[in-house]
């Protein structure tokens, strides 16, 4: 078969790689793709549902995967289930638990799954959101409703912080349309976790769980990123949690969507935070994570173009996917300054080098330039994932392999796995 993966960051690569091993796999296409799926198949310059439909037909693609939220958010999948084709990608109905903060977190309430508390106020409620802060106990987090690229959640040390925020987000609209409501919510302690569920309406496999590092400084300081490096499986999400999580999260939102008339089928990711083995929602999204990509899926020994078809084709039911019993960890290498303002257009060098058994590069902000020379294109550029017996020496390899990778202005983080280890 011929399969569309749509994205282009390190979370793509990875699919793609991952697929890459099917023998049901004929050709892959990416759009649009970076210099590392370019060496897996075909990418494609299309940015628009009409593109991506004339790519299907030219292409005679046969499963399209989504790997960003952006299109599915915008209803991309909907229109091409209706057309005919397979897709792993939920609704857009289904994406509004990842495209808006309040529709999250009121479908939480009404199914039972466990959340933090919350209120939600839109700009017209500004007065009563001043009023709801003074009451409450500090830290508190605030979200702007919408899709911020992981930058509209702020963690608000005490009430006046929270007043500014509450401004910036409903008044001075810092983070656009996103912020015409914000969620209120309690602060939530304890240690997070990624679990990513392949949801086919009914039926669900799970993944090991991941722990992301989503600050840009060691020792976990400094601003949210998109992610600098993550391990599975997580030990925090031990066999009792991620029971709860199928009993208290995954069954009641199969249900719950049942219930409103629609069906869950996609990839689900679980954000949560786990304290005392009790785990809570602290976000959904519609997606795989990236990184967290990279370290789950080289941890899958079943044919991942299969999972993929049978969730495309609401046929999980009797599907047991097969694990290694290994562990991997991966660093993210940057361009300094991300993820606020970073130079970019540098000379990789060493990627010969550090393909050194067990590891695993994945590229996500690069670009192929002329005579096979590969640039850095964007914040995080690569994702230098190992795998080994034991998650000491899977961070052994991946530290092994960043070394031998250079381009001016990089920067990664030294520590990950450390929570761990
Ligand atoms: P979100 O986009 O909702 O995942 O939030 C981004 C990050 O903010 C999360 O990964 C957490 O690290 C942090 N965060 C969000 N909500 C909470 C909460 N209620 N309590 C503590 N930390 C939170
Ligand atoms: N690494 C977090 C995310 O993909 O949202």
């Amino acid at each position: 078969m011929n399969i569309l993966v749509i994205g282009s960051g390190g979370r793509e690569h990875a699919i793609g790689t991952t697929l890459a091993y099917s023998p049901l796999v004929d050709a892959l296409f990416f759009a649009p793709g970076n210099a590392g799926t370019a060496q897996l198949g075909t990418n494609i310059y299309a940015n628009n549902l009409p593109a991506i439909e004339d790519a299907i037909e030219q292409h005679k693609i046969d499963l399209i995967f989504f790997g960003n939220e952006q299109p599915l958010v915008e209803g991309w999948s909907d229109k091409l289930v209706e057309k005919g084709h397979k897709v792993v990608g939920c609704s857009q109905y289904a994406a509004q638990l990842e495209g808006s903060k309040s529709f999250a977190k009121t479908f939480m309430q009404e199914f039972g799954i466990p959340t933090a508390a919350y209120q939600v106020f839109t700009a017209h409620q500004y007065q009563e959101g001043l009023s709801y802060l003074a009451t409450q106990n500090y830290p508190l987090v605030l979200k702007a409703d919408g899709l911020a690229g992981g930058k509209g959640v702020l963690i608000c040390q005490n009430l006046q912080e929270a007043q500014n925020g509450l401004k910036e987000i409903l008044l001075d609209q810092k983070f656009g349309a996103a912020g015409t409501e914000v969620v209120i919510e309690a602060f939530l302690y304890g240690e997070e976790a990624s679990v990513f569920a392949f949801c086919d309406g009914t039926n669900f496999v799970l993944l090991p769980a991941a722990q992301d590092h989503k600050r840009i400084g060691e020792g976990d300081t400094g601003l949210n990123t998109g992610g600098m490096g993550t391990y599975a499986p997580a030990p925090i999400a031990n066999e009792v949690v991620m029971q709860k999580v199928i009993q208290e999260v995954v069954h009641p939102l199969l249900n719950g969507m049942k219930t409103r008339g629609h069906l869950y089928q996609g990839i689900l990711f679980i954000g949560l935070m786990i304290e005392n083995k009790m785990p809570s929602v602290v976000e959904f999204n519609c997606r795989l994570g990236d990184p967290e990509t990279q370290v789950v899926l080289p941890l899958l020994k079943s044919d991942f173009a299969e999972l993929c078809l049978k969730l495309s084709e609401s046929d999980l039911q009797n599907y047991q996917p097969q694990f290694y019993d290994n562990a991997a960890l991966c660093v993210v290498m940057a361009s300094k300054g991300y993820p606020e303002n970073f130079e970019k257009g540098f000379p990789i060098t060493g990627l010969a080098a550090a393909d050194i058994d067990g590891v695993h590069i994945f590229h996500a902000g690069t670009h192929q330039a002329e005579n096979d020379i590969i640039l850095s294109n964007s914040g995080r550029v690569l994702g230098v994932t190992g795998v080994a017996k034991s998650l000491k020496e899977a961070q052994e390899i991946a530290y092994q392999a960043v070394a031998k990778i250079d381009f001016s202005n990089q920067y990664f983080r030294r520590d990950i796995g450390h929570r761990a280890l």
